[in-house]
């Protein structure tokens, strides 16, 4: 009886201890095995009473043994000793964050439209930010954009605009150019709630035969409308770029009649998004590209001051302090 409930009480173990108890209860020198070994001394009459209780306790621990056996390797079967049937970690999903969801989506539209997309690096020379696009050395025109410069040479610098992108695809491609630059930008400006040390601009570059100003405000009132709605009106109003000639700066108006109104709660009214003009002759010059064959235009959209508009967001540095409650709001966002 004894022997019974050790069998009974052994539970689930290791391959190797399963082994070890098999030993132990029936191998040849087995507390069992030594059981039998004394039923065969017995005489008749204790043969017949102990017979039946030694054989079931001997099937008992066969069985017993063969049934964790094949628990354990169940067990390594499955890889692990861990409990499956346990609910899996919860992994909460990412959203995408705001400036991108605008990026893309300019992105997006201008595919439609036939521009590719290029890019550059963030820390740029002066021949690509600045010289390549007419800014002359020494020129007034540079301290439009605050620059930050690289350990104090000033050959090098952190980009402030997408546009020294249009320089390096003039330089390694030929017309018809027609492309997308997407990108970070930097600018030494103090840091407020509209405005920031760095943020996104999507530069636009187009140069073909026979492009003119109409190409370039058809291109950005398609733009517009695809992006803000249907019904929304472009006003371009004279501006100044030294790499581009005439330059303009576009506001784009949404009316009640605006199907995104929804969206903009408040601040009705034109909204500066971008800047743009013809591509200065100079620039193209400067870049390889015969300025009496092609002409071209080019555009720069600023993509916080879209976002902040879009999501009604009031401060642009809530853009950049990676705050979750901040950002898991744009789940749903398209
Ligand atoms: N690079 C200009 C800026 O950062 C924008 C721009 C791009 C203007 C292309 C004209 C053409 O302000």
């Amino acid at each position: 009886d004894l022997l019974l409930r050790e069998v009974e009480d052994f539970g689930s173990k290791t391959a190797a201890e399963i082994e070890a108890f098999r030993i132990e209860m029936l191998g040849k020198k087995g507390k069992i095995t030594a059981l039998f070994n004394d039923f065969r001394e017995m005489s008749g009459d204790l043969k017949r009473e102990f017979g039946k209780p030694l054989n079931e306790l001997k099937n008992r621990a066969a069985a017993k043994v063969n049934e964790l056996k094949s628990a354990a390797e169940e067990q390594i079967d499955l890889g692990s000793g861990e409990d499956l049937s346990r609910p899996a970690n919860f992994q909460s999903l990412g959203s995408r964050h705001p400036v991108n969801l605008v990026k893309n989506e300019i992105v997006s539209i201008f595919r439609r439209i036939g521009f590719n997309v290029s890019a550059g690096p963030e820390i740029e020379d002066d021949w690509h930010n600045f010289t390549a696009l007419n800014f002359p050395e020494e020129h007034p025109a540079r301290d439009m954009q605050d620059t930050f410069f690289v350990a104090r040479d000033p050959d090098w610098a952190l980009r402030t605009h997408t546009s020294s992108v249009q320089v390096r695809v003039m330089e390694n491609s030929k017309p018809p150019i027609r492309t997308l630059s997407p990108g970070r930008v930097f600018r030494n400006e103090a840091i407020s709630a509209r405005s920031h040390c760095f943020f996104h601009q999507v530069e636009g570059l187009y140069i073909d035969e026979g492009v003119s100003f109409a190409d370039l405000k058809q291109t950005l009132l398609f733009f517009a409308q695809e992006f803000f709605g249907p019904e929304t009106k472009i006003r371009l109003r004279p501006s100044y770029f030294p790499f581009t000639e005439p330059s303009a700066e576009m506001d784009v108006y949404w009316g009640l009649e605006n199907e995104r109104d929804y969206r903009m709660t408040k601040g009705t009214g034109w909204l500066e998004v971008l800047g743009c003009g013809m591509v200065d002759p100079n620039v193209l010059k400067n870049n390889g590209i015969d300025p009496e064959k092609y002409s071209g235009f080019a555009f720069g959209i600023g993509v916080e001051r879209i976002a902040l508009h879009r999501f009604q967001i009031p401060d642009i540095r809530m853009l950049f302090e990676n705050d979750l409650k901040f950002l898991e709001q744009f789940k749903a966002a398209y």
